[in-house]
Protein backbone atom coordinates (compact mmCIF):
# COMPACT_ATOMS: atom_id res chain seq x y z
CA UNK A 1 0.00 0.00 0.00
CA UNK A 2 1.68 3.04 -1.17
CA UNK A 3 1.65 5.96 1.59
CA UNK A 4 1.26 9.40 1.90
CA UNK A 5 5.01 11.05 1.26
CA UNK A 6 6.73 13.66 -0.03
CA UNK A 7 8.29 11.75 -2.85
CA UNK A 8 5.98 11.09 -6.02
CA UNK A 9 6.65 8.94 -9.18
CA UNK A 10 5.23 9.45 -12.85
CA UNK A 11 3.66 6.50 -14.57
CA UNK A 12 3.20 7.00 -18.34
CA UNK A 13 0.67 4.37 -19.49
CA UNK A 14 0.04 3.47 -22.97
CA UNK A 15 -3.82 2.75 -23.01
CA UNK A 16 -6.00 0.93 -25.21
CA UNK A 17 -9.39 0.47 -25.82
CA UNK A 18 -10.73 -2.08 -27.94
CA UNK A 19 -13.50 -1.51 -30.96
CA UNK A 20 -16.67 -3.70 -30.28
CA UNK A 21 -15.90 -6.74 -32.59
CA UNK A 22 -19.18 -6.17 -34.90
CA UNK A 23 -18.35 -9.30 -36.77
CA UNK A 24 -18.11 -11.69 -33.76
CA UNK A 25 -21.64 -10.02 -32.98
CA UNK A 26 -23.74 -10.43 -36.19
CA UNK A 27 -22.51 -14.13 -36.07
CA UNK A 28 -24.56 -13.89 -32.28
CA UNK A 29 -21.01 -14.64 -29.93
CA UNK A 30 -20.40 -13.49 -27.17
CA UNK A 31 -17.10 -11.61 -26.26
CA UNK A 32 -17.44 -13.33 -22.97
CA UNK A 33 -17.00 -16.95 -25.08
CA UNK A 34 -13.50 -17.16 -25.19
CA UNK A 35 -11.36 -19.53 -23.69
CA UNK A 36 -9.07 -17.87 -21.66
CA UNK A 37 -8.17 -20.82 -19.73
CA UNK A 38 -4.87 -22.80 -20.40
CA UNK A 39 -6.45 -26.16 -20.01
CA UNK A 40 -9.82 -24.55 -22.76
CA UNK A 41 -10.03 -24.47 -26.19
CA UNK A 42 -9.24 -21.13 -28.24
CA UNK A 43 -8.28 -20.06 -31.81
CA UNK A 44 -5.92 -17.92 -32.86
CA UNK A 45 -8.08 -15.73 -35.52
CA UNK A 46 -5.93 -13.62 -37.57
CA UNK A 47 -8.40 -10.66 -35.99
CA UNK A 48 -7.44 -10.99 -32.74
CA UNK A 49 -4.45 -10.17 -33.53
CA UNK A 50 -4.77 -7.15 -34.91
CA UNK A 51 -7.03 -5.73 -32.54
CA UNK A 52 -8.94 -2.16 -33.74
CA UNK A 53 -9.76 0.85 -31.06
CA UNK A 54 -8.03 3.84 -29.42
CA UNK A 55 -5.00 4.39 -27.93
CA UNK A 56 -3.03 7.35 -25.95
CA UNK A 57 -0.69 7.51 -23.38
CA UNK A 58 -1.42 8.68 -20.11
CA UNK A 59 0.37 10.14 -17.62
CA UNK A 60 -0.36 9.67 -13.44
CA UNK A 61 1.81 11.36 -10.91
CA UNK A 62 1.12 9.86 -7.36
CA UNK A 63 2.88 9.95 -4.25
CA UNK A 64 5.26 7.11 -3.97
CA UNK A 65 8.58 5.39 -2.13
CA UNK A 66 10.96 4.03 -3.93
CA UNK A 67 10.67 0.97 -2.43
CA UNK A 68 7.33 0.83 -3.40
CA UNK A 69 5.99 -1.69 -6.82
CA UNK A 70 4.79 -0.62 -9.72
CA UNK A 71 2.16 -2.74 -9.00
CA UNK A 72 1.32 -0.81 -5.74
CA UNK A 73 1.04 1.99 -7.73
CA UNK A 74 -1.32 1.11 -10.18
CA UNK A 75 -3.15 0.11 -7.46
CA UNK A 76 -3.42 3.39 -5.34
CA UNK A 77 -4.34 5.23 -9.40
CA UNK A 78 -6.66 2.32 -9.73
CA UNK A 79 -8.14 3.17 -6.43
CA UNK A 80 -7.83 7.03 -6.11
CA UNK A 81 -7.65 8.43 -9.29
CA UNK A 82 -8.90 6.54 -12.44
CA UNK A 83 -10.87 3.25 -11.87
CA UNK A 84 -11.19 2.31 -15.54
CA UNK A 85 -7.34 1.76 -15.81
CA UNK A 86 -7.05 -2.03 -16.83
CA UNK A 87 -4.58 -3.97 -15.63
CA UNK A 88 -4.30 -7.50 -14.65
CA UNK A 89 -2.55 -9.05 -11.39
CA UNK A 90 -3.22 -12.34 -8.98
CA UNK A 91 -0.80 -13.33 -6.36
CA UNK A 92 0.90 -9.83 -6.00
CA UNK A 93 4.58 -11.14 -5.39
CA UNK A 94 6.02 -12.78 -8.06
CA UNK A 95 4.30 -16.55 -8.08
CA UNK A 96 1.41 -16.44 -10.49
CA UNK A 97 3.14 -14.56 -13.57
CA UNK A 98 -0.80 -12.59 -14.61
CA UNK A 99 0.85 -9.48 -14.18
CA UNK A 100 3.50 -9.17 -17.08
CA UNK A 101 4.40 -6.06 -19.06
CA UNK A 102 6.48 -3.45 -20.52
CA UNK A 103 8.43 -1.03 -18.63
CA UNK A 104 10.41 0.83 -20.04
CA UNK A 105 10.26 -1.27 -22.96
CA UNK A 106 11.82 -4.44 -21.06
CA UNK A 107 8.91 -7.19 -20.02
CA UNK A 108 8.71 -7.58 -16.38
CA UNK A 109 6.50 -8.15 -14.09
CA UNK A 110 4.57 -5.36 -12.39
CA UNK A 111 4.85 -6.95 -8.64
CA UNK A 112 8.28 -7.38 -8.27
CA UNK A 113 9.43 -4.07 -10.25
CA UNK A 114 10.00 -1.23 -7.99
CA UNK A 115 9.89 2.11 -8.44
CA UNK A 116 13.65 2.13 -7.26
CA UNK A 117 15.07 -0.10 -9.81
CA UNK A 118 12.49 1.19 -12.67
CA UNK A 119 11.97 5.19 -12.41
CA UNK A 120 14.09 7.00 -14.55
CA UNK A 121 14.63 10.94 -14.65
CA UNK A 122 12.19 12.55 -17.75
CA UNK A 123 14.58 12.48 -20.85
CA UNK A 124 15.43 9.24 -20.36
CA UNK A 125 12.20 7.87 -21.52
CA UNK A 126 10.75 8.14 -24.99
CA UNK A 127 7.48 10.56 -24.99
CA UNK A 128 5.10 9.87 -27.36
CA UNK A 129 2.92 13.06 -29.57
CA UNK A 130 -0.59 12.92 -30.20
CA UNK A 131 0.24 11.71 -33.49
CA UNK A 132 1.57 8.60 -31.55
CA UNK A 133 5.22 9.25 -32.41
CA UNK A 134 8.09 8.44 -29.42
CA UNK A 135 10.61 11.24 -29.31
CA UNK A 136 13.50 10.26 -27.06
CA UNK A 137 13.92 13.72 -24.21
CA UNK A 138 17.40 15.32 -24.60
CA UNK A 139 19.11 17.97 -22.06
CA UNK A 140 18.14 20.52 -23.96
CA UNK A 141 14.47 19.60 -24.08
CA UNK A 142 14.97 19.54 -20.03
CA UNK A 143 17.05 23.46 -20.30
CA UNK A 144 13.61 24.30 -22.00
CA UNK A 145 11.18 22.56 -19.50
CA UNK A 146 9.91 20.65 -22.31
CA UNK A 147 10.23 17.44 -20.40
CA UNK A 148 7.39 15.78 -18.36
CA UNK A 149 5.51 17.83 -15.57
CA UNK A 150 6.61 16.08 -13.05
CA UNK A 151 10.23 17.25 -13.17
CA UNK A 152 10.91 18.25 -9.60
CA UNK A 153 12.87 17.87 -6.78
CA UNK A 154 10.50 15.07 -5.19
CA UNK A 155 9.73 13.01 -8.41
CA UNK A 156 11.54 9.52 -8.18
CA UNK A 157 11.30 10.10 -12.03
CA UNK A 158 9.07 8.52 -15.10
CA UNK A 159 7.96 4.73 -16.03
CA UNK A 160 6.63 4.22 -18.82
CA UNK A 161 4.16 1.20 -18.92
CA UNK A 162 2.47 -0.87 -21.99
CA UNK A 163 1.14 -4.20 -22.61
CA UNK A 164 3.53 -7.02 -22.83
CA UNK A 165 5.01 -6.90 -26.47
CA UNK A 166 4.33 -10.25 -28.81
CA UNK A 167 0.93 -10.67 -27.86
CA UNK A 168 -2.74 -8.85 -29.12
CA UNK A 169 -3.67 -6.12 -26.34
CA UNK A 170 -6.90 -6.43 -24.84
CA UNK A 171 -7.38 -3.49 -22.50
CA UNK A 172 -4.59 -0.98 -21.51
CA UNK A 173 -1.79 -3.19 -19.56
CA UNK A 174 -3.72 -6.41 -20.23
CA UNK A 175 -2.53 -8.48 -22.88
CA UNK A 176 -3.89 -11.70 -24.79
CA UNK A 177 -1.33 -14.75 -23.35
CA UNK A 178 -3.51 -17.24 -25.57
CA UNK A 179 -0.96 -17.47 -28.57
CA UNK A 180 1.31 -18.63 -25.93
CA UNK A 181 -1.38 -20.91 -23.44
CA UNK A 182 -2.46 -22.64 -27.01
CA UNK A 183 1.26 -23.62 -27.82
CA UNK A 184 2.11 -25.01 -24.55
CA UNK A 185 -1.47 -26.49 -23.82
CA UNK A 186 -0.78 -28.38 -27.55
CA UNK A 187 2.31 -30.33 -26.13
CA UNK A 188 0.26 -31.83 -23.30
CA UNK A 189 2.19 -30.31 -20.73
CA UNK A 190 1.28 -32.56 -18.03
CA UNK A 191 2.74 -35.80 -16.91
CA UNK A 192 2.75 -39.02 -18.71
CA UNK A 193 3.99 -41.93 -16.71
CA UNK A 194 3.39 -45.52 -15.87
CA UNK A 195 3.23 -46.00 -12.20
CA UNK A 196 4.37 -48.59 -9.89
CA UNK A 197 1.60 -50.32 -7.93
CA UNK A 198 2.26 -50.42 -4.44
CA UNK A 199 0.63 -52.40 -1.88
CA UNK A 200 0.12 -52.15 2.03
CA UNK A 201 1.56 -55.41 4.36
CA UNK A 202 -1.69 -56.89 3.87
CA UNK A 203 -1.29 -57.31 -0.09
CA UNK A 204 -3.73 -54.39 -1.01
CA UNK A 205 -3.51 -51.74 -3.27
CA UNK A 206 -2.35 -48.78 -1.61
CA UNK A 207 -1.36 -46.07 -4.33
CA UNK A 208 0.99 -45.87 -7.62
CA UNK A 209 4.11 -44.67 -6.46
CA UNK A 210 6.04 -42.50 -9.09
CA UNK A 211 9.51 -42.94 -7.69
CA UNK A 212 12.23 -40.27 -8.71
CA UNK A 213 16.33 -40.04 -7.05
CA UNK A 214 17.30 -36.76 -6.68
CA UNK A 215 19.65 -36.65 -9.24
CA UNK A 216 16.72 -37.80 -11.99
CA UNK A 217 14.58 -34.42 -10.16
CA UNK A 218 17.33 -31.84 -10.74
CA UNK A 219 17.56 -32.47 -14.31
CA UNK A 220 14.12 -30.79 -14.38
CA UNK A 221 13.43 -28.88 -10.87
CA UNK A 222 14.34 -25.59 -12.78
CA UNK A 223 12.13 -25.87 -15.30
CA UNK A 224 8.92 -26.87 -13.21
CA UNK A 225 9.03 -23.55 -11.51
CA UNK A 226 7.85 -21.69 -14.77
CA UNK A 227 4.65 -19.96 -14.29
CA UNK A 228 4.41 -18.97 -17.92
CA UNK A 229 4.10 -15.04 -17.15
CA UNK A 230 4.79 -14.66 -20.93
CA UNK A 231 8.28 -12.42 -20.28
CA UNK A 232 10.25 -14.63 -22.54
CA UNK A 233 7.53 -14.73 -25.01
CA UNK A 234 7.82 -11.04 -25.24
CA UNK A 235 11.54 -10.50 -25.29
CA UNK A 236 11.76 -12.86 -28.06
CA UNK A 237 12.15 -11.01 -31.37
CA UNK A 238 10.70 -14.47 -33.51
CA UNK A 239 7.65 -15.39 -31.44
CA UNK A 240 5.24 -12.32 -32.28
CA UNK A 241 2.49 -13.69 -31.62
CA UNK A 242 3.31 -17.92 -31.91
CA UNK A 243 2.78 -18.23 -35.92
CA UNK A 244 6.44 -18.50 -36.85
CA UNK A 245 7.63 -20.04 -33.37
CA UNK A 246 5.59 -21.88 -30.59
CA UNK A 247 8.02 -19.65 -28.49
CA UNK A 248 10.12 -20.05 -25.51
CA UNK A 249 7.42 -20.66 -22.93
CA UNK A 250 6.62 -23.54 -24.37
CA UNK A 251 9.68 -25.52 -25.23
CA UNK A 252 10.45 -24.75 -21.70
CA UNK A 253 7.34 -26.67 -20.72
CA UNK A 254 8.08 -29.48 -23.29
CA UNK A 255 11.63 -29.76 -22.32
CA UNK A 256 10.52 -30.10 -18.31
CA UNK A 257 8.52 -33.29 -19.53
CA UNK A 258 11.59 -34.45 -21.52
CA UNK A 259 13.81 -34.36 -18.89
CA UNK A 260 11.24 -35.78 -16.58
CA UNK A 261 12.63 -39.79 -16.12
CA UNK A 262 8.95 -40.85 -14.80
CA UNK A 263 7.76 -39.50 -18.34
CA UNK A 264 6.94 -42.17 -20.86
CA UNK A 265 6.67 -40.13 -23.80
CA UNK A 266 10.10 -38.27 -24.26
CA UNK A 267 10.28 -39.49 -27.80
CA UNK A 268 6.82 -38.18 -28.91
CA UNK A 269 7.38 -35.18 -27.21
CA UNK A 270 10.71 -34.41 -29.41
CA UNK A 271 8.68 -35.34 -32.56
CA UNK A 272 6.24 -32.65 -31.82
CA UNK A 273 8.79 -29.77 -31.35
CA UNK A 274 11.04 -30.80 -34.03
CA UNK A 275 9.51 -28.91 -36.85
CA UNK A 276 9.71 -26.07 -38.82
CA UNK A 277 7.77 -23.51 -35.87
CA UNK A 278 9.53 -25.44 -33.31
CA UNK A 279 13.29 -26.10 -32.05
CA UNK A 280 13.91 -24.93 -36.00
CA UNK A 281 12.88 -21.64 -35.27
CA UNK A 282 15.10 -20.51 -32.41
CA UNK A 283 17.76 -18.13 -33.78
CA UNK A 284 19.72 -18.12 -30.59
CA UNK A 285 19.19 -14.51 -29.84
CA UNK A 286 18.71 -15.10 -26.07
CA UNK A 287 17.08 -12.51 -25.31
CA UNK A 288 14.33 -15.11 -23.68
CA UNK A 289 17.24 -15.39 -20.91
CA UNK A 290 17.59 -11.94 -19.03
CA UNK A 291 14.29 -11.58 -17.57
CA UNK A 292 13.02 -14.83 -16.41
CA UNK A 293 11.26 -13.83 -13.12
CA UNK A 294 11.84 -17.55 -12.22
CA UNK A 295 15.44 -17.74 -12.72
CA UNK A 296 15.29 -19.52 -15.78
CA UNK A 297 18.16 -19.43 -18.40
CA UNK A 298 15.32 -20.11 -21.02
CA UNK A 299 18.37 -19.35 -23.84
CA UNK A 300 20.89 -22.11 -21.95
CA UNK A 301 17.50 -24.60 -21.86
CA UNK A 302 16.12 -23.71 -25.59
CA UNK A 303 20.06 -24.54 -26.64
CA UNK A 304 19.95 -27.97 -24.69
CA UNK A 305 16.60 -29.13 -26.15
CA UNK A 306 17.63 -28.11 -29.13
CA UNK A 307 20.56 -30.20 -29.10
CA UNK A 308 18.57 -33.25 -27.80
CA UNK A 309 15.95 -33.38 -30.48
CA UNK A 310 18.61 -33.14 -32.99
CA UNK A 311 20.77 -36.04 -31.04
CA UNK A 312 17.87 -38.22 -30.93
S1 LIG B 1 10.39 -19.42 -18.76
FE1 LIG B 1 10.44 -17.73 -17.25
S2 LIG B 1 9.93 -15.89 -18.48
FE2 LIG B 1 9.33 -17.68 -19.71
S3 LIG B 1 7.14 -18.00 -19.26
FE3 LIG B 1 8.34 -19.33 -17.85
S4 LIG B 1 8.61 -18.09 -15.98
FE4 LIG B 1 7.98 -16.65 -17.61
S1 LIG C 1 0.77 -10.68 -9.48
FE1 LIG C 1 1.34 -12.79 -9.51
S2 LIG C 1 3.32 -12.72 -10.43
FE2 LIG C 1 2.84 -10.61 -10.17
Amino acid sequence: MVEANNTTVTLQVHRFTPRPERAERARGGSPFARKSSPFGGGSDNAARRRPRGKQWVQEYTIPARPEDTVLDCLLTIKRTVDPTLAFRYSCGHGMCGSDAVAINGTPTLLCTASIRDWAKQPGAIAQVDDEGFRHIGTDEDADTGEEASSADANSLGVIELAPLPGFPPQRDLIADIDPMLNQIRKLTPYLQADGVLATTAEGKVNAFEYLQHPEQLAKYETLSNCIACGVCEGSCPVFAGGDAFIGPAALIWSSRFINDSRDTKAMERMDAIDTADGVAACQSVRACSRHCPRGIDVGEEMWQIVAKVRER
